[in-house]
């Protein structure tokens, strides 16, 4: 920095010359004006207003001019960096409007669009209720069949004992698909099963016997759909045929599958009734897993899951009989079996208090959902 100087002009330093400021000032603002985004503004803001920026210079030249004329030279200079300092503030200013309403197009999130996550789902209750129940039997060695949806009327009926004229041949019960005149020589028509009963008769021809099987399924009926009826139904079919058995083992094999699915003080009776293909057959009534059995002839403790009757009634059961044996090529004098079925829309309704059972049918997610995603 040169020496103070008495006899100084300051129109004689180069840098402080009246023009000389005008240009640094007006290129100044000229490189704010041409800056098109924050980063190349600060770079304008550095290279013009910084420590070694011409302003910068020009105004270190001041403090060695003479005393009278360093008033008017700084004058000069505070009035172009004014300028250049209010100039880079109003164009900061502009082009952070600029940003602003750029990223508010830019990341603006259209709340109207199409949804595009896939819910989790949930596996339907009557799937893992049929799981559950086809696990106790596994459990104890029971393997699982299948049979056809669309099964021979033979297997569905004959072979079962229903004779030609039992009500539940007629169109008015049974969807048949085809009917005997068009099928093959053996003269059976094609029904959709209206239980899963035909697949003992399936299990006894293709297996070696002893035969243990669980038999999980979906069945159909002309019934129409209300609150305890759907005419596309699942039915749990149980068999056991070896030598020896008796209803004392199908009673003991019922109590320890309601013992296993609804807790361990829980039992089940056997009431008569009657199906072409058991004999003796039963009713099988399971007790009520909610009052078990207190709310009888109880009237301060009512009970809305069994109507206060203590029982409730499960499906149907009984010995095999000789003649779907024989049907089945098995000889009853040798061997004898158990059977029963059930159906699991009724055990889901009882089991978790579901009032209608159109909300089972309907495929609606928020009725499916709260019973959790069982594997
Ligand atoms: C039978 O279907 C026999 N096959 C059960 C059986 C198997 C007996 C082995 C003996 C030995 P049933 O027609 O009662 O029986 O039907 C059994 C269960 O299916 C009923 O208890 C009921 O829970 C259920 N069910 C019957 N019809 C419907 C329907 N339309 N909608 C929902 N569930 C039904």
């Amino acid at each position: 920095m040169s020496a103070p100087n008495k006899s100084y002009d300051p129109v004689e330093v180069e840098t402080l010359k009246p023009e000389e400021i005008e240009r640094m000032r007006d290129e100044a603002l000229a490189a704010f004006a041409a800056a098109d985004s924050l980063d190349a503004l600060h770079e304008a803001k550095v290279a013009q207003t910084g420590p070694t920026s011409p302003l910068a210079l020009a105004n270190r030249e001041i403090g060695a001019l003479p005393p009278h004329a360093k008033a008017e030279a700084g004058k000069r200079v505070g009035q172009a960096r004014g300028a250049v300092n209010k100039a880079l503030a109003a164009r900061q200013v502009e082009l952070e409007a600029e940003r602003d309403a750029r990223v508010l197009v830019e990341e603006a999130v259209d709340v109207t669009l199409p949804y595009d996550r896939v819910p989790s789902g949930a596996r339907h209750p009557l799937t893992t209720m049929m799981e559950r129940v086809a696990d106790v039997f596994v459990a104890m060695g029971y393997e699982v069949a299948e049979g056809p949806e669309a099964e021979a009327e033979w297997f569905n009926f004959d072979a079962l004992n229903f004779l030609p004229d039992h009500p539940a041949r007629q169109m008015q019960d049974t969807f048949f698909v085809q009917g005997p005149e068009g099928t093959d020589e053996s003269g059976s028509g094609v029904v959709l099963r209206t239980h899963t009963s035909p697949v003992q008769a399936r299990a006894l021809l293709d297996r070696e016997l002893p035969v243990y099987i669980v038999c999980p399924g979906r069945v159909f009926r002309t019934d129409e759909l209300d609150a305890t009826h759907t005419p596309v139904f699942h039915q749990i079919e149980l068999l056991a045929v070896d030598e020896g058995l008796t209803m004392a083992d199908l009673k003991g094999t019922l109590d320890h599958m309601v013992q296993a699915l609804f807790g361990a003080d829980m039992k089940t009776r056997l009431r008569p009734n009657f199906f072409p293909f058991t004999e003796p057959s039963a009713e099988m009534d399971m007790l009520c897993y909610v009052c078990k059995g207190e709310s009888i002839g109880n009237p301060d403790r009512p009970c809305r899951t069994c109507s206060s009757e203590g029982w409730i009634e499960l499906g149907g059961c009984g010995m095999v009989n000789p003649r779907v044996l024989t049907a089945c090529g098995v000889d009853p004098e040798k061997y004898s079996g158990f059977a029963f079925g059930f159906g699991i829309e009724r055990m889901l309704m009882f089991r978790h208090n579901v009032e209608d059972m159109r909300d089972m049918v309907e495929g609606d997610v928020r009725f499916t959902r709260p019973f959790g995603m069982e594997i």
